[in-house]
């Protein structure tokens, strides 16, 4: 089987699920071929027998590369199964909905969705999450990720649930998308900065660049927080945003790193019954393949 994944990533985390995701699809024999939507697509639609897109979460919302990347994608002749895969800091429901937009414009296509998933990753922007909760986030994502992958492969259906009013709610969440935009041209750059143009040179739209000595960001941010969170010296400051900036990757395999009292309480419920939940998922699974 040929399978397709279009993603976009900007800090790691969805690239992280997707490489997983990529491994386990060549464990059951298929041929993967990875595409990065920040890229121009050279491949042919009709010569996969599976297309899948990944995204991390914007608002509730996929990012609006990812909208223009499937806006940007011919109707297909023959229908094709799609896959959707997402991650996001928190994992509350309305962040189900995050796909309808794509999933709409992708029908009409002929690109059918069938399974979709979503896994919490760490934060990029809001707050900064304990590295021992991003290692709880990513082992629970890796176990999860060869049951999903087998659900993908056996065609087992698996949608999310839409919250009530959700279409609307990121509808009005939307506004992100210009919101980010004029925020985008307020970043500015500290004196911590040491001209390694790191920024420049991985921003996913081109949109920072230097001239006479100075860094200029236009308007055309999406907020994907590369820039920022992959600065050395922690020296992007994100507009109006600031106060959420997250700076620096984090380190997956350390079950024992630091716990932020601050944070102690955000989400709590919902992150107790998304673990639970998945917990449940791989038990149930692992309880088949011993059967
Ligand atoms: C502009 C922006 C908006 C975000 N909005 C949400 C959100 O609505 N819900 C959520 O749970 N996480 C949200 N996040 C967190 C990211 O979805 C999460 O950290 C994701 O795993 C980042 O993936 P990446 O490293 O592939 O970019 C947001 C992050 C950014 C930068």
């Amino acid at each position: 089987m040929k399978v397709l994944i279009c993603y976009f990533s900007g800090t790691g985390n969805t690239k992280k699920v997707v490489d997983a995701l990529s491994e386990q699809f060549i464990k059951n024999d298929c041929d993967v071929v990875l595409h990065n939507v920040e890229n121009k697509l050279d491949k042919n639609l009709n010569d996969f027998d599976l297309i899948g897109i990944a995204y991390p979460i914007h608002a509730f919302n996929a990012p609006p590369i990812i909208v223009k990347f499937v806006q940007s994608l011919p109707k297909l002749q023959k229908q094709k199964r799609l896959f959707i895969v997402k991650t996001s800091g928190e994992p509350l429901k309305l962040n189900n909905i995050s796909s309808g937009k794509i999933k709409r414009i992708l029908q009409k296509k002929n690109i059918i969705l069938h399974n979709e998933y979503h896994y919490c990753m760490p934060y990029n922007m809001i707050f900064r999450h304990s590295d021992s909760m991003a290692y709880k986030m990513w082992t629970t994502a890796s176990n999860l990720i060869p049951i999903d992958c087998k659900e993908i492969l056996t065609e087992k259906d698996v949608k999310l649930k839409y919250v009530p009013f959700g279409r609307f709610l990121a509808w009005v969440f939307r506004i992100e998308h210009w919101g980010g935009r004029f925020n985008g041209k307020k970043y500015k750059v500290n004196e911590n900065c040491i001209h390694c143009a790191k920024c420049v040179r991985d921003c996913p739209t081109h949109n920072i660049k230097i001239e006479d000595g100075k860094f200029v960001f236009g308007n055309n941010c999406i907020m994907c927080m590369r820039c920022s969170f992959m600065c050395p010296k922690n020296a992007i400051k994100i507009g109006w945003f600031n106060g959420w900036k997250v700076n620096g990757p984090y380190n997956f395999n350390n079950p024992e790193g630091t716990t932020q009292a601050k944070h102690k309480n955000f989400c709590k419920h919902a992150y107790k019954k998304y673990f639970d939940r998945c917990a449940k998922k791989i038990k149930e699974n692992s309880l088949d393949s011993v059967c």
